[in-house]
């Protein structure tokens, strides 16, 4: 059987323009292209996760609305198991207006709608899925108690918690104290602790602060760049995988569930960091969230005929 991941997160809809360029404040810009597709940074990591080869159980919350069906689909299509997402009468599911610029780059902006409401009883409840889970996942589009809450459930269970800190704000001790890995990208990072993670020792100082907070391993993922991966014992870059970007929405989403996937299989982080480098590189060159994240059989095939650029 699959390893199995618990993700707790956020379901929105998405509805995506490409400009030619990104709008300043006050400005009107004639876009080309409109799609609407599922995302949300929770579904869009248990779909990378589920696409990458894992048996993925989510937790969330959607409106009693259209939207809601639609995602619901979206995530069942993919064989995730929705049974725990709670339907609020309420208030709507979650949605987000996002503009792609033609380098690949995008502007967010979300309306959280029952994604806020996810409490610490839904989280109680997925109990029995993390008894069987390997990994447990989290985000921060979802109310900081209920990450909280799978975070402690995760260690009760003794599993590993993943922290990916997006959007970011400062966060609790015990929440960190509780996360075995955390994967801010560099504005994530930057909040997080005040650093600009811009030069080889700057990424250092900034793991080591996260990890004098109680965080285990810290990987802040740098785009083309590649990955910056810390531990008490060491730090290293592992290179990406360089392609032609296309749209870089929800590639830390791809990057977090092929890593959680990776890590579930038993792979060392480093290891798991090149797979996830890999699947997140592949879903830049594609569009969307969830039909750009690629199956295993691609990460795997990428991962073995292109080597790492080398520093
Ligand atoms: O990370 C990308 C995601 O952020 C989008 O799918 C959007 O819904 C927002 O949550
Ligand atoms: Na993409």
């Amino acid at each position: 059987t699959h390893p199995a991941i618990v993700v707790y997160g956020s379901i929105n809809i998405d509805m995506i323009v490409e400009a030619a360029h990104l709008p300043r404040p006050g400005e009107t810009v004639l876009g080309n292209d409109f799609r609407m597709s599922c995302g949300g940074k929770g579904a869009n990591q248990a779909v990378a996760a589920a696409k990458a080869g894992a048996d993925v159980a989510f937790i969330g919350r959607i409106g009693q609305d259209g939207f809601g069906g639609r995602a619901l689909e979206s995530l069942s299509k993919v064989g995730i198991d929705t049974s725990r997402i709670g339907i609020d009468p309420t208030s709507h599911t979650g949605v987000a207006l996002i503009s792609v610029a033609p380098s690949g780059e995008n502007q967010i902006t979300v309306s959280s709608g029952a994604n806020a409401f996810l409490s610490k009883t839904d989280i109680r409840r997925s109990a029995p899925a993390l008894a069987q889970a390997r990994i447990a996942l989290a985000q921060l589009e979802i109310p900081l108690s209920a990450v909280c809450e799978a975070a402690m459930l995760a260690a009760e269970n003794g599993i590993p918690f993943i922290l990916n800190p997006a959007p970011a704000f400062a966060l609790p001790r015990d929440l960190l104290e509780l996360t075995s890995f955390i994967t801010p990208n560099e504005s994530e990072c930057e909040i997080l602790t005040g650093i600009r993670p811009d030069s080889k020792s700057a990424l250092g100082k900034a793991a080591e602060q996260l990890m004098a907070q109680g965080v285990k391993g810290v990987l802040i993922t740098l785009g083309k760049r590649g990955t910056y991966f810390a531990t008490a014992e060491r730090h290293l870059l592992i290179e990406a995988f360089p392609v032609q970007a296309r749209d870089t929405t929800g590639a830390g989403d791809t990057f977090n569930g092929a890593f959680a996937v990776a890590l579930a299989d038993g792979l060392a982080p480093e290891e798991a960091i090149r797979f996830a480098n890999a699947a997140a590189a592949l879903s830049v060159t594609r569009t969307g969230t969830h039909d750009a994240a690629p199956l295993r059989s691609e990460i795997q095939s990428h991962l073995a005929k292109a080597s790492p650029q080398t520093a």
